[in-house]
């Protein structure tokens, strides 16, 4: 079945927030006495706050911390997070991003975004994009993070189009896995190229406007 519909993942594919993330979780990390680089923020990719903070705690060696102080530890990350996020400006989603966009709308295609992230209303505020996609579906309106496919159905539900018509764009494997079990199409750049589970393997953002003729 022909694409209609493009569903973007946002940190990674739209914008770039791993050293935004990473910094924040390492302050977090660091005050815990754990261990923490960026071989393990690359697991991070895709992966929802509260796993990603499990993921950071294997190596954490101490007593087993309650889940009230799990969600303090979340949340002085995700703090210290947004005061990253508040430096971004609209150049921080690049002009090749843009454009690309601005065509496959052009084009005919509905956008939208499916990402994991409950911060996506103030990232898309920071780039200038609030209201620019038809449908937004993020980590405020899912109650299961990716690889389960529910981001991406809501939002081919927001979009009115069957997962068969639409084509999930995705940096993380978890992404991937997420949009592959929705019944989407999948194209992965980035780090998600490296599984070689996605239908398509991209260099840049705009080999969408191959894709999507
Ligand atoms: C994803 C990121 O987009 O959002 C993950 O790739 C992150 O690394 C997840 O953990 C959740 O983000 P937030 O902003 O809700 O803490
Ligand atoms: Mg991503």
């Amino acid at each position: 079945m022909a694409i209609q519909s493009v569903i973007f993942d946002l940190d990674g594919v739209i914008c770039f927030t791993d050293q935004f993330h990473y910094q924040a979780w390492k302050k977090m990390a660091d005050k815990m006495g754990i261990y923490f680089d960026e071989v393990i923020n690359n697991r991070l990719r895709g992966v929802s706050r509260m796993a990603s903070l499990e993921i950071i705690l294997e190596r954490y060696e101490g007593e087993p911390l309650s889940v009230e102080k799990k969600e303090e530890l979340a949340e002085y990350k995700n703090d210290l997070y947004r005061e990253l996020l508040n430096t971004m400006k609209p150049s921080d989603c690049s002009k090749v991003v843009r454009r690309t966009l601005h065509e496959l709308r052009n084009r005919g295609y509905l956008l939208a975004i499916g990402s994991s992230s409950k911060n996506t209303p103030l990232i898309l505020e920071r780039l200038g994009l609030s209201g620019f996609f038809d449908a937004v579906s993020d980590g405020n309106n899912i109650t299961h993070s990716k690889p389960d496919p529910e981001v991406f159905v809501k939002a081919a539900e927001m979009l009115g189009s069957p997962a068969a018509e639409c084509l999930v764009v995705e940096d993380a494997e978890a992404g991937i896995r997420a949009g592959n079990g929705g019944g989407m199409k999948t194209a992965a750049i980035g780090d998600a190229v490296n599984c070689h589970l996605a239908d398509y393997e991209m260099e840049h953002f705009s080999d969408l406007l191959k894709i999507c003729e």
